[in-house]
């Protein structure tokens, strides 16, 4: 059993690593994959989601352009300084690329689920505009997906754009709270869980031993882990956040603790915009029901996906 996957991505260095993850994994199907505005523009989404694919041999997978700002208009900023000024940090190239799909992202969701009724899991792991719009195109989407695993969030841990908002959700927090609204059953991998699964130099340059996938791969970490040395862990190492909800979604990941509960996105413009307000006061008392709760909160998780991840994509293509 494979499990029917679409990719929804801003495409920087961490999605660029989801994507050759659900490429290469045996038990996922990659059906389509989908670029959004976020860490960069939605133009430069698309091509790093078309180049990464080719470079795993999956020039068979559509890649549909999304959404250019937030759902209701408003404020675009992206993170170059996270992800360098072409998404990969500095270190992408210009090889040229196939057209993408002759659709829209959003459009694109529609018809592969259309096509695959109860069977497709939509992962987004960017800001969460074009799901938002396919649920504007077709309200019985929730009812025909298998699920949806976002990776946004916090539920327990601070944010990493505010003192409380992770990027994904304050990017487009009109889009998210529709998209946790929404009555499927969620999947929320968020900055609890991504936190704590971090890349370090060995997995870098276990990677850069690896094949072409794996050695563009190790190129583009640097400026990453660079980010991340500077910014937040004080020593070089990344955290891989997107492969996270891709993972969860196949379930390669092994959960130690996941509640169901109600969770609730700010769209207010306080300090709270964009957090993710997750119902865990039944945490004293081994999570009871919360009765139409449909959103699972990834709270612990095992760290040796990243050894996995790792492993996989090196593989590829490597001299045996
Ligand atoms: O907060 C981390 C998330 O924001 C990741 O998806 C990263 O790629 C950016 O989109
Ligand atoms: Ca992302």
């Amino acid at each position: 059993m494979t499990t029917k996957m679409i990719l929804d991505c801003d495409t920087g260095i961490d999605d660029a690593m989801a994507i050759m993850y659900a490429a290469l994994h045996p038990g996922i199907e990659l059906v389509g994959v989908g670029a959004v505005w976020g860490n960069v523009d939605v133009p430069r989404a698309t091509r790093n989601s078309l180049r990464v694919l080719e470079l795993v041999g999956r020039d068979d997978v559509p890649v549909a352009q999304g959404a250019a700002g937030p759902l209701l208009g408003g404020h675009v900023e992206y993170a170059y300084h996270v992800h360098g000024g072409d998404g990969q940090g500095n270190a992408g190239d210009d090889a040229p690329v196939r057209p993408a799909a002759p659709t829209t992202a959003a459009q694109q969701i529609v018809e592969l689920v259309r096509a695959h009724p109860g069977e497709v899991w939509l992962v987004p792991v960017g800001p969460l505009t074009n799901l938002a719009a396919a649920l504007v195109l077709d309200p019985e989407l929730p009812s025909l997906v298998a699920g949806v695993s976002v990776m946004g969030g916090a539920a327990r841990c601070p944010g990493n754009v505010t003192p409380v908002a992770e990027a994904n959700i304050f990017k487009d927090p009109e889009a998210a709270a529709a998209v946790f609204r929404a009555p499927w059953p969620i999947v929320m991998a968020g900055l609890d869980v991504t936190m704590g699964v971090v890349l370090t130099a060995e997995h870098r340059d276990r990677l850069a031993r690896g094949g072409e996938a794996g050695r563009y791969l190790a190129r583009i970490m640097q400026h990453y882990g660079e980010f991340y040395r500077d910014e937040v862990f004080g020593e070089w190492s990344c955290c891989m956040h997107d492969t996270l909800a891709v993972a969860a979604a196949a379930g390669a990941l092994e959960v130690r603790l996941a509640p169901v509960v109600n969770v609730e996105v700010d769209t207010t413009r306080g300090p709270g915009r964009g957090q993710t307000v997750a119902d865990l006061r039944g945490a004293y008392r081994g999570f009871p029901d919360q009765g139409g709760a449909h959103c699972t909160v990834l709270l612990d998780v095992d760290a040796r996906i990243a050894d996995e991840a790792v492993e996989l994509i090196a593989a590829h293509g490597a001299a045996s």
